[in-house]
């Protein structure tokens, strides 16, 4: 499946004047209830006025691409991911990714909501996506071996020092509701550390159309059957909210850690 340039170029022409001729380095798509804090922002545009831009339907989700600083350097933020259980076709899904290549950005930043399977991933830990697992089939092909860069998630770590951050599989489901117990007791089995319904279908598409790939699953909760605590949406979006701080730090350095490479 490929966008024509027609579908994509006045959504980048657009994009393009609110980056003022700044070439980012990364472009970041956040996922539930998440946010970051820019240290500036020079550009912002409502997805509402984005031609092509499939809008966010669920609560959380604000809707709006900003163009700033994230530490010393440009970035491209996309608030307002979209997901299959939304009724959005797969390549609906992979519209902002397609977007963000056609923009000649080539390194992406997805940062998803998840559950923490694995013992040590409590609410508000940070967990850097080597491999996933999908619980459920997907069109999207990766290009060939490693979809998520293990040079690129190797410097953060690095660089991350002092940071709550650790490496693991991550388990896609399609949603929208939560998993069974039984799931999750499946999906560790299998080797699953930490479990959402987004990041994976847009790696598989920035993957495909040959992207630098940096994932972040921000744990909100214990996955299904792991805590006596109720498991929802509100109690997601509050741990989403905490995680602010946390995140814009490890992003400051994903960023700054970003392969050197533009189109
Ligand atoms: N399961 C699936 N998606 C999620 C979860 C979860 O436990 N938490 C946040 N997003």
């Amino acid at each position: 499946m490929n966008y024509t340039q027609s579908r994509l170029k006045p959504a980048s022409l657009l994009i393009h004047r609110c980056l003022g001729g700044r070439q980012p380095s990364a472009a970041i798509i956040l996922g539930s209830g998440l946010s970051i804090q820019l240290d500036r922002s020079y550009g912002e545009l409502p997805a509402s006025d984005i031609p092509g831009f499939v809008l966010p339907t669920v609560d959380g989700h604000i809707g709006r691409v900003v163009a700033g600083i994230l530490g010393q350097r440009d970035v491209l933020l996309i608030q307002g991911r979209v997901h299959c259980y939304e009724g959005i076709p797969e390549k609906n899904v992979a519209f902002q990714v397609h977007l963000i290549r056609e923009l000649g950005i080539r390194n992406i930043v997805l940062v998803s909501a998840a559950g923490g399977i694995r013992g040590d991933l409590d609410p508000g830990s940070m967990m850097l996506v080597e491999d996933h697992l999908c619980a459920q089939p997907l069109q999207a092909k990766a290009k060939r071996g490693a979809v998520y860069d293990a040079g690129w998630r190797q410097r953060v770590i690095t660089a991350s020092d002092g940071l709550r951050v650790s490496c693991g599989v991550f388990v896609w489901t399609i949603g929208p509701s939560y998993e069974t117990p039984a799931e999750i007791v499946a999906f560790e089995r299998r080797g699953g550390n930490a479990v959402g319904m987004s990041l994976v279908p847009e790696a598989l598409w920035a993957s495909a159309l040959g992207m630098r790939v940096f994932a972040v699953a921000v744990i909100t909760n214990r996955a299904s059957g792991l805590s006596k605590r109720k498991l929802g949406h509100s109690e997601v979006l509050r741990a989403a909210f905490n995680a602010q701080a946390n995140l814009t730090q490890l992003l400051v350095h994903a960023v700054a850690q970003s392969p050197k490479l533009h189109v």
